[in-house]
């Protein structure tokens, strides 16, 4: 076959892939057998081996997975991607709805699942699918393309050749997952909780050959920017969607006007809940009239126009088999119950923190009771009561420590509070517990130091206080020839290790773990100490007449920054690098791009340039069009213009598609 005929059977073969792959995954139908559907496929994949020339990365050979990126590109939303309200009674659903007919509005509302996943947002040129991204912080997700290519309802392709972005929520059925855990539990490893863990963890793979055999699924639901079709309402939006291919939940929606329907909506829901072949963990109602909808507007958190209505939580019974204790970062000592394993709301639930002494007397537990358990909020299961009249005599009191379960010092227990503690110092649980908050997301966010490879690194004396994390660096060849780590696992972790480095103030001193202090406290405090030294040079007085800081705190905060090996930690991560002043609130720092003046010319393969001119303002550079003296940088992708020759006659600092990606993605 020659070139050009074998592009036309090339065509002709995707289109019938992608049409057979519509009617089976979107519309639940076959147009034809497996085996067809197999033939042709191999058929295609021969053609493109021999004429890589026509090879694609969007073609529906390349849904099987195989494609393994090194890391997770960031990717900025041009529309921030908002949650949703969570109501959980018909009171709150009624104030919703009293809130709208005071804005003189008669709302009709649409009625959908809220489906238990993780939400994305598809983005298409020309009906082509060019990258798909995470919710991440509703600002920021990010890239999971290659994983998001391999799920069959979506189209690589739409039926019209528009760009377009669609939001919905990718989820795992129910039967896949059973089918999984089937085969975790022969093979050994740790079940997968539930299904929305299980989604994100299978979307959160490198190789996408794991999120190819994962089975994933989605429900298209939100079309982001409705008045660029001349779309007037949500329903419209959805059949909009529906027929460029998407698929959307159609049947289970529902139009209702006024409390009664709704009411109605939710019984008829709740009735078949569990026959579902997919995870609902509620109801998402959002006004219909897309006027109304911007009428209403939004806040900064969600739209005002929508609400999610959870379902009420299940309780389930178990045996209390044990009780205990673990030890927190500031030693502070917590019991623990050791469940017998029971599936709540989809997952396995085997502890459930107890909080403390006080807790465990007050609801009256014994170890042996029958209790029941929920999931409060939605993740954190809780113990609820015990069952008294399951009580059989054999049950055992529960008995406080006295000593530290790790290091076995005596514990104390501070005046009119109810916690115990380690007073050691130097007890070792304390301070793994101190280096896992210092990594942690809300702290300084580092990613592949999660829990357990930290304890490991402890373990092998590798690092024991916060700054042997930045000299982590001279154990890579260790690192590498540890079980489990390879070349680039080290290298991604150390590169993470070094990005951190450029972490907020605020992230910093809320990853110090000083006692009390949260993130949102953090914060606070930065924008008025401004800096490390502002801390260090802070009397007790000046903490205890900042604005919200009670006694408690400031003696937490004054007693931190006085004492000397705080002192000489805090000097150590100032020469290793660490950003010690406050940066502002929006405004993000970064040495390379702060400041500076940016022309950018031809094609970048990782980054629109309007994305990338968005990304650089927002960490305080400048952008023009055209290329002067006063240019600091010209970024030149693929085909550049004249700005590219200009900067090279000019003497400006040129870069080039791979050093301003390394930059981005280190953001
Ligand atoms: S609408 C601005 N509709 O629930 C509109 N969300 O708590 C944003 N979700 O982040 C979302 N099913 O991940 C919408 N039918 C549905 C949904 C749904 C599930 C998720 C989504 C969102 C979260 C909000």
């Amino acid at each position: 076959m020659e070139k050009n005929e074998a592009k036309i059977r090339i065509d002709y073969l995707r289109e019938l892939i992608n049409n057979a792959n519509y009617e089976y995954y979107v519309l639940d139908n076959s147009l034809i057998t497996d085996q067809e559907f197999d033939k042709y496929l191999r058929e295609l994949e021969n053609l493109e081996n021999k004429f890589p020339e026509w090879d694609s990365p969007m073609s529906p050979t390349k849904r099987v997975g195989g494609e393994v990126i090194d890391r997770f590109k960031k990717v900025r939303h041009k529309i921030p991607m908002l949650s949703l309200p969570d109501v959980f009674d018909l009171t709150e659903i009624e104030n919703f709805h009293t809130r709208i007919v005071k804005e003189n509005i008669s709302p009709t509302y649409v009625c959908e699942y809220k489906i238990d996943g993780l939400s994305v947002s598809l983005h298409y040129e020309k009906g082509i699918l060019v990258f798909a991204a995470t919710r991440g912080d509703g600002i920021t997700g990010e890239d999971i393309t290659h994983n998001v290519k391999t799920i069959k309802s979506v189209p690589l392709k739409i039926k019209e050749p528009i760009d377009i972005e669609v939001r919905g929520e990718i989820y795992m059925p129910k039967k896949v997952l059973e089918k999984l855990n089937e085969e975790r539990k022969i093979k050994g490893e740790p079940l997968l909780q539930n299904v929305r863990n299980a989604a994100a963890g299978s979307i959160r793979q490198l190789d996408s050959k794991i999120a190819a055999e994962r089975k994933l699924d989605t429900w298209i639901y939100h079309l982001p920017n409705p008045e660029d079709y001349e779309i007037k309402t949500h329903e419209e939006s959805l059949e909009f969607m529906s027929n460029l291919g998407f698929k959307v939940n159609k049947n289970a929606n529902r139009l209702v006007k006024g409390m009664k329907e709704m009411q109605d909506y939710i019984e008829d829901v709740t009735q078949i809940r569990s026959s579902l072949p997919y995870e609902i963990d509620g109801i998402v109602i959002k006004v219909n009239s897309l006027d109304s909808q911007k009428k209403l507007g939004f806040t900064s958190k969600y739209p005002k126009w929508a609400i999610a209505y959870k379902f009420p939580a299940e309780e389930v019974l178990t045996v209390l088999k044990d009780i205990v204790f673990t030890v927190g970062r500031t030693g502070r000592i917590t019991p623990n119950a050791v469940l017998d394993p029971v599936i709540v709301m989809g997952s396995t639930v085997k502890r459930a923190t107890l909080h403390n002494e006080d807790y465990v007397k007050m609801k009256d537990l014994k170890i042996g009771d029958i209790v029941s358990i929920r999931k409060a909020g939605d993740v954190i299961p809780e113990v609820v009561e015990r069952k008294i009249e399951r009580r059989t005599g054999s049950e055992k009191d529960f008995q406080m420590i006295r000593n530290c379960p790790i290091c076995a010092s005596p514990l104390e227990k501070k005046k009119d509070q109810v916690d115990h503690y380690c007073m050691n110092p130097m007890c070792p649980a304390k301070k793994v517990e101190s280096l896992i908050h210092f990594c942690s997301r809300k702290a300084m966010n580092i990613e592949g130091l999660g829990e357990e490879i930290i304890e490991d690194l402890f373990n092998l004396g590798f690092i024991k206080t916060i700054p042997d994390i930045y000299s982590l660096d001279k154990y890579r060849q260790d690192l590498i020839e540890l079980e489990g780590y390879g070349n680039k696992s080290v290298d991604n972790l150390l590169s993470a290790i070094e990005d951190s480095k450029a972490s907020s103030l605020e992230r910093l001193l809320f990853g110090l773990g000083i006692s009390g202090i949260g993130d949102k406290t953090a914060l606070h405090l930065v924008k008025i100490f401004k800096n490390i030294a502002g801390f260090l040079n802070a009397s007790f007085e000046d903490f205890k007449n900042s604005k919200d800081i009670g006694p408690t705190l400031a003696e937490n905060l004054y007693n931190y920054f006085h004492d000397e090996k705080n002192i000489i930690m805090l000097k150590e991560l100032n020469d290793l690098g660490l950003t010690m002043n406050y940066l502002g609130d929006n405004e993000r720092h970064h040495d390379l791009i702060s400041g500076k003046r940016f022309v950018l010319t031809g094609t970048l393969s990782f980054i629109d340039r309007e994305s990338l001119s968005e990304i650089l303002i927002s960490y305080g550079g400048l952008t023009s069009s055209s290329v002067s003296k006063k240019t600091d940088i010209v970024i030149v992708g693929e085909n550049p213009g004249i700005k590219y020759e200009k900067a090279k006659e000019l003497n400006i600092e040129i870069w080039d598609e791979n050093k301003i990606k390394g930059i981005v993605n280190s953001l």
